[in-house]
Parts: structure tokens; C-alpha cells; sequence
């Protein structure tokens, strides 16, 4: 029996492979690195399904390419590179991997709020350095944390395991809404408020972005917003990238409009912009939120069972299409 044919644009963890395997003859990207987009077009002229990163991009031109195309699978919960409305319109289920990598991310913009608040990062090169002299009242003073105001922008499933994860810190809950609908388990367990964007950038200690990239979010993070920013407060971004307008991010932190930036994506990954690696008070980490074992292991299992379940023409578990 011929099995469907299915490429993964890259190396995933093993129990989704071995799942995927049980029901389709697979081939995996074998080198670290994104496949060339001309390469991967030609690779999947004969597939019946592909598995793929928030690197690839899922438009008429990949959909041309594929005429067995049966369904495509994101390995990813953010689907920004994916044309869903192109998808729908030819009649192709697309997926991503909601859920499982949820509090992965939360705590991974954790690790941002308390890496640059309180300077671990210039801290942990001055060990590293050599050059610590000892204890010194007037080293590395950073930001508090405990009782300081976060504002969440995006309160879906990352945003609210942020905010749900404040309350060890007693901290006071802001978040804005794009369809302006309230969050319910923030507004009971939290006692949070729900703010406009400008109460929210001049209320907040720390700011966290957890929105997805779309035309109304694109550079919602510009010049006029840092402005308006405490020049005390901290934004994080575990998102996408172009959701701040780095550039002015850039300035702003140079010019002291605000304290600190927390970064795990970037504009035009995986360029930085000019200087931002050259200031102290910027944490940089390569876009690993969901990096944990077992959400990737999660991510790898949920896209598998999308892909099995579009093989067979059934509903996947977390279609895109409306
Ligand atoms: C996502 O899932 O959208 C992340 O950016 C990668 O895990």
C-alpha cells in the first residue's frame, strides 16, 4: 500500500516523527537551517502533507507547488505566515499547535520581566568577566517587581497565563482587547482591568505583548507609544517582532523614554536591528518561548495528529479555517 507523502521543513521532536510515521512515508529537512524556498516547492510537488515553521511561508504560490496537498500543518501556535483565506478558498485545511506550548511562553516572558529588571544578564557577564570586586551597595540595581502594575496587550491563552502567573507578585492587572470583549478569568481571579491602549501604556511598570501579528498590530509598539511609556517601565515581547517598530524601540531605550526591553522576537529575524545589542538594558533571547521539552514534544504530537487527520479528509483538532 502507498503511504501519503509527508515533508517537515525541519527536525522536530521524535514522538510526533514516530506517530506521524505509523500511517505516512516521511522525509525531514535534515540540515539545521530553513530548506531554501525554491528547494522546498520542488520537494513538495508529490506531498500529500507538510508539517512546517513559522519560517515558511504558506501562500497561493506554496499551495501552486502542491497539487496532492491534502492539508498543512503549522509547528507553531502563531499562523501570521499563513494566508488561512487563501487556504479556505481552495478548500485546505491548515493547522497550528495552540495550547501545549501556553505556559512555556508565559514563563519564558518571565524570565524576560525578571532578567531585565533586575540586570541579570549584565550581572551574570561581570561573573563571567572576571572583574567582580565584591559586594557593593551601589551594584546592578535594578527594577521591583512585587506590587508594580502589568499590563497585558493580547489577553488570549499566553496573556493570561502571564497575568494569572502575577499573583504571587500582587501585582495590579491591566489588559486591552482588540474585539473589546471582557476577560473573564482575569477580570474574576485578578480583579483586572480592562484599559484602552493609552491607559494602559501610562499606567503599566511592565508591558507584555502576547498579540498576534496581524495589520492592526503591526508596529502598535512606535515611537508615540514609548513616549507615552513611564520612563521607569519594561516591555516584553514574546509575540512577533514587527509588532514593536524596533527602530523607534531603539531610540526610545537609547533616549531613556523607558527602562528596560525584554525581547524574544524580532523584526526581521533573524537580523537584529543595528545597536540593540550594544545597550545594557535590552534581554535578548532567539525566539525560544515555547522551548521547553515537553511543549515541543506537546507541538510535535499535536501537529502530527492534525497532519494524520487531514490524510484521512476528518477535521484537525485545531483547524484554522473557519
Ligand atoms: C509559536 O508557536 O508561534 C512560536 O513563535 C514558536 O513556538
Amino acid at each position: 500500500m502507498n503511504l501519503p507523502k509527508v515533508y517537515v521543513t525541519r527536525q522536530i521532536p521524535k514522538q510526533g516523527l514516530d506517530l506521524l510515521r505509523q500511517a505516512a512515508e516521511v522525509e525531514v529537512n535534515p540540515d539545521d537551517a530553513p530548506v531554501p524556498r525554491e528547494r522546498l516547492l520542488e520537494i513538495i510537488k508529490d506531498c500529500q502533507g507538510v508539517i512546517g515553521l513559522l519560517t515558511e511561508r504558506i501562500d497561493a504560490e506554496f499551495f501552486d507547488a502542491a497539487p496532492n496537498l491534502k492539508g498543512y500543518a503549522n509547528y507553531a501556535v502563531g499562523f501570521d505566515n499563513i494566508d488561512v483565506p487563501e487556504a479556505t478558498r481552495r478548500g485546505l485545511p491548515v493547522t497550528n499547535t495552540p495550547d501545549v506550548l501556553t505556559n512555556a511562553t508565559a514563563e519564558c516572558a518571565w524570565s524576560l520581566l525578571f532578567g531585565v529588571a533586575r540586570r541579570v544578564v549584565e550581572a551574570d557577564a561581570v561573573m563571567r568577566s572576571g572583574s567582580w570586586a565584591g559586594w557593593g551597595p551601589m551594584q546592578f540595581i535594578g527594577g521591583d517587581v512585587t506590587g508594580k502594575t502589568l499590563g497585558i496587550v493580547g489577553a488570549g491563552r499566553i496573556g493570561t497565563a502571564m497575568a494569572r502567573m502575577s499573583r504571587g507578585f500582587d501585582m495590579p492587572v491591566l489588559y486591552t482587547s482588540s474585539s473589546g470583549r471582557r476577560n473573564e478569568t482575569l477580570d474574576k481571579e485578578l480583579n483586572a482591568r480592562l484599559v484602552s491602549f493609552e491607559e494602559l501604556l501610562e499606567e503599566s511598570d511592565f508591558i507584555s505583548l502576547h498579540a498576534p501579528l496581524n495589520p492592526g498590530t503591526r508596529h502598535l509598539f512606535g515611537a508615540d507609544a514609548f513616549k507615552r511609556m513611564k520612563r521607569t517601565a519594561y516591555i516584553i515581547n514574546t509575540a512577533r517582532g514587527p509588532v514593536i517598530d524596533e527602530q523607534a524601540l531603539l531610540e526610545a531605550l537609547k533616549a531613556g523614554e523607558i527602562a528596560g526591553a525584554g525581547l524574544d522576537v524580532y523584526e526581521n529575524e533573524p537580523a537584529l536591528t543595528p545597536g540593540l545589542a550594544e545597550l545594557a538594558n535590552v534581554v535578548l533571547l532567539p525566539h525560544i518561548g515555547s522551548g521547553t521539552e515537553s511543549s515541543r514534544t506537546d507541538m510535535s504530537m499535536l501537529a502530527a495528529r492534525n497532519m494524520l487527520a487531514m490524510l484521512k479528509g476528518h477535521k484537525p483538532e485545531t483547524c484554522l479555517n473557519p
